[in-house]
């Protein structure tokens, strides 16, 4: 059976940064997001007796550069991709108890490796897909704790809305579920591309060093009151107190990358540069608040009712190469047209 899924990419406010259990990719501590209406993964897979392999086809692209087909510019230690997914296809084959060789055809709406988490929107679109295809009927946690194993914050891209990922001590224990669907809260998230340029050092190995940084003790102690704070500002939909915590959150995991042993720079001079710009504007009274993941490009917050005036003011510079609205969304999801 042929199966097609759609799955969005999320953002973190409270982040997930170190793992307790490599293998199981259990993380250090639990992690708050918000799927991104318009950063998607589409993925089509097949199983099928007659294929004599796996085959493995993922683009991407971005409104400046158009659509790219090329194999993974491989990260310094990064596990192969097309290995990764093959890896999860033996997984799901596993369970289902399947051996058929599947054909995998996706597409990123946006640039991959840069900091945007195609892997996460990646691997819950597979993970859905293929397992439909294969045969499986998975609950939502069960797809969620699967596309964990597959590639970590991939789990939160699973539920609707607004997620909350707990780490768990075990892998049946740690899966994200939705704490408030998606037309809860008015938001909407700038995604600004500032480069496409792929980063240098896998997010899959930086997560392997963050216990090497002094800070990082510090900020597991914080964490479990962090999220429950979250948790009442999205409640309340506080958003002055709501940016200022995802600041203080994305500030601080950078610390943690920068310190660590050895230390990771994802932030570049452009990056800081954007980071200026908010502060100005907030200075001028248009609350927007920012927060950045694994590469130079950022993501800037603002309610619904700022909307059109913080896309001017973005659409003004020329630092930024293209950017993408978002609201807040439903999480993986199936679809009836096939990529082949
Ligand atoms: O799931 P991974 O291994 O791509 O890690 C995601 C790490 C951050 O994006 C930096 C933080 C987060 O919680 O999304």
């Amino acid at each position: 059976m042929k199966i097609t899924a759609v799955a969005p990419s999320n953002v973190a406010f409270i982040k997930y940064w170190g793992r307790k259990d490599e293998a199981l990719r259990l993380p250090t501590n639990g992690s708050i997001s918000m799927n991104l209406s318009d950063l998607q993964t589409t993925t089509t897979v097949k199983f099928d007796p007659s294929f004599n392999e796996d085959s493995v086809i993922i683009s991407s692209s971005s409104a400046f550069e158009g659509r790219i087909e090329k194999p993974f510019d491989y990260a310094q230690g990064a596990v192969k991709n097309d290995a990764k997914v093959i890896a999860h296809l033996d997984r799901i084959r596993n369970l289902a108890g399947i051996k058929e060789k599947a054909k995998v055809v996706s597409e990123n709406n946006f640039p991959r490796s840069t900091g945007l988490s195609s892997s996460a929107s990646g691997f819950a679109a597979l993970t859905l897909a293929a397992t439909k295809a294969a045969g499986l009927e998975l609950s939502e946690k069960e797809l969620s704790i699967l596309a964990r194993i597959g590639s970590g914050s991939a789990c939160r891209s699973i539920p609707d809305g607004f997620v909350e990922w707990f780490d768990g001590d075990s892998s049946e224990t740690s899966y994200a579920q939705s704490i408030f669907q998606a037309d809860y809260w008015d938001i909407v998230d700038i995604v600004c591309i500032l480069s496409t340029k792929e980063k240098k050092v896998s997010t899959s190995v930086g997560q392997q060093s963050a216990a090497t940084s002094p800070h990082f003790v510090n900020r597991l102690k914080k964490m479990p009151g962090r999220i429950k704070r979250m948790k009442e500002i999205i409640r309340d939909r506080d958003f002055v107190a709501f940016g200022e915590m995802i600041e203080e959150e994305a500030l601080e995991m950078h610390r943690i990358m920068e310190t660590s042993v050895p230390p990771l720079f994802y932030m570049t001079d452009e990056t800081k540069k954007l980071v200026e710009y908010v502060q100005k504007w907030r200075g001028e009274g248009l609350p927007v608040y920012f927060t950045v993941n694994t590469g130079e490009n950022i993501h800037l917050v603002c309610e619904g009712v700022n909307k059109q005036k913080l896309k001017d003011l973005v659409s003004q510079l020329d630092l930024v190469k293209q950017h993408i609205l978002n609201s807040p969304s439903e999480g993986a999801h199936i679809s009836k047209e096939h990529l082949f």
